[in-house]
């Protein structure tokens, strides 16, 4: 097969959710469909379990596992798709946020019940900076939950996203009869059983008003997807690829992942809408993916839990041209030559060396303190994959050295950890007092665990009270400098040398805005001008 079918065979998405709405189930029926697993539970005991919050040591170790899933491949009416896992846990909403760069389109799964939490407003966030894809995928109608356009409507307002209904369900809970498709135009009844063959009883119905809905779910809830679909017509746009693939409308179904109900209409519609790999833009210029040289970029880094094996895998998002095993390719930060003799790909339950990989392929490269989040890889050319951006952390302390005879141990411990992408560091650039940010508490234990065990530092960790760190921004450079100036205190640098604003409150930071309207501040290390 030559590179260009290789090429548009690729979809690679991720499926993102706030805990517990069932990502991981979808994700395991999907794997199911595809062949790629051969008993539900597989990719479920790699989950990172939420009763284990306060035990940061088996988190670590349920996410070193979890390495195995990172990327699971499936074969499915002849395309090969790649799931880049995202943890659910949301102390790696960092992780999850970089995983989102490297894919190209979403699945957002919303319980019915629990409609839109928050940490799904905050990954599709993420995603619309981006125009991610995005379709949605309501679950649990296997239980009572909201009302359907209720939903919709919340979607629209907490997600900005404008939605249109591909699949409508009748009924829910105990009431549950099953979902029309309005695409394909065909009734799904609902059964509670999930087998793969042959799983729902499909019967199409062109015509609504035709009686074989009656006969299907009966009079009151026939008339009822009657009313709604025609409400349906009046309010949501009609379904154009055009619209999803920019970003600007996003498809919706029902179903019930446990019952491996609407599943496979889901994957069905989503071999058929979703974007092959996409163009990636970098400083220099926008790199097509049928490109003949070789260029990708480092997602995601996670460190060997196992003590015996001090080395780290870092993921690879192939961006274009076709990668080679031991082929020399230019490291751009570092700008040097170097060679992978091992590359790796992640197939659900297996890992493989692999020979080549195309664009839309993630790989897994054995690394050994050589890369940071963000780092290009080309056959040649210097580029800057842009879209990789560091968000204002939620969470500061001081970070103190408590054995000072290990400050560089500690310098060089902090500086790896943060290239990894665990926590992000910023010093003061008053004092060169360091303070870590994270997104979860969690990381506070797990860095200063690392920093022990694998660095021999010590550090005891200082509150300090902070809301946001703000990245700055000014057209007028004496006012940048004036600004700098006069709030030195709260003025830090982060791991790139970029300028900081430590904003203690909420209100601080309005009123120093208003005080230095020239001064743009920034919750993310990118940003564009209208941002
Ligand atoms: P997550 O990855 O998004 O965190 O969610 P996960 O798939 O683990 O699902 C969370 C819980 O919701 C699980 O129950 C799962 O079985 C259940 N679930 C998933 N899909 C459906 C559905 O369509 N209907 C219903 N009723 N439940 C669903 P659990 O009790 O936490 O775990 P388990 O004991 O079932 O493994």
């Amino acid at each position: 097969m030559g590179f260009k079918d290789e090429l548009e065979k690729r979809r690679t998405f991720g499926i993102i959710s706030h805990p517990d709405a069932g990502k991981t189930t979808l994700t395991e029926k999907l794997l199911l469909f595809g062949g790629a697993i051969q008993e539900a539970g597989a990719v479920k005991s790699n989950k990172i379990k939420k009763s284990t919050t306060s035990d940061f040591m088996e988190i670590e170790r349920q996410r070193g596992i979890s390495v195995a899933t990172s990327v699971m491949a499936f074969d499915y009416s002849g395309l090969k798709i790649n799931i880049l896992d995202t943890p659910g846990h949301q102390d790696f909403a960092e992780d999850t946020y970089r995983t989102l760069t490297a894919v190209d389109s979403v699945i957002v799964v919303i319980d019915v019940a629990k409609g839109v939490e928050p940490q799904t407003e905050k990954l599709v966030n993420v995603c619309r900076m981006r125009n991610t894809p995005i379709i949605v995928f309501i679950n649990k109608l296997d239980r009572e939950g909201k009302d359907g356009f209720d939903l919709l409507d919340e979607i629209e307002q907490k997600l900005g996203l404008h939605v249109c209904p591909l699949s409508w369900p009748i009924g829910m809970g105990q009431r549950f009869k099953g979902v029309y498709n309005l695409f394909e135009k065909k009734l799904q009844l609902f059964s509670p059983h999930g087998k793969l063959e042959n799983p729902e009883e499909i019967i199409e119905i062109k015509d609504l008003e035709a009686v074989e809905l009656e006969n299907s779910v009966g009079k009151g809830p026939a008339d009822e997807l009657r009313e709604e679909v025609e409400t349906i017509k009046g309010i949501y746009p009609k379904f154009d690829r055009n619209d999803y693939l920019k970003g600007s409308i996003s498809p919706v179904f029902f179903g019930s992942a446990i019952n491996n109900f609407g599943v496979k209409e889901l994957l069905d519609c989503f071999v058929q809408i979703a974007p092959q790999p996409l163009e990636r833009i970098t400083e220099e210029r926008v790199v097509k993916p049928d490109e003949k040289d070789f260029s990708g970029f480092i997602f995601k880094i996670h460190a060997n839990m196992d003590p015996k094996h001090r080395d780290r895998i870092a993921f690879l998002r192939i961006c274009s041209g076709i990668f080679e095993r031991n082929t020399n390719y230019l490291h751009v930060r570092l700008n040097r030559k170097m060679k992978f003799p091992n590359p790796t790909s992640f197939m659900a339950e297996k890992k493989m060396v692999i020979d080549e990989a195309y664009p839309g392929d993630v790989i897994g490269l054995y690394d050994s303190g050589n890369f940071k989040i963000g780092d290009a890889i080309t056959s040649g050319e210097a580029l800057h994959f842009t879209g990789i951006p560091s968000f204002s952390p939620e969470q500061f302390r001081y970070v103190n050295n408590a054995d000072p005879l290990k400050a560089k141990q500690l310098s060089k411990g902090l500086e790896q950890l943060m290239d990894e992408g665990v926590a992000q560091m910023f010093t003061k650039d008053e004092d060169g007092r360091r303070i870590i940010g994270t997104v979860g508490a969690l990381q506070f234990e797990v860095i200063q665990y690392r920093l022990e065990h694998e660095y021999g530092a010590k550090v005891t960790y200082e509150p300090v009270n902070l809301y946001k760190a703000c990245w700055i921004s000014a057209n007028n450079i004496k006012q940048m400098q004036e600004f700098k100036n006069k709030r030195k205190r709260e003025m830090a640098t982060d791991k790139d040398g970029k300028s900081v604003f430590l904003a203690e409150s909420a209100w601080s930071l309005k009123t120093i805005q208003e005080n230095f309207p020239e001064i743009s501040f920034h919750f993310q290390s990118e940003w564009k001008n209208n941002q």
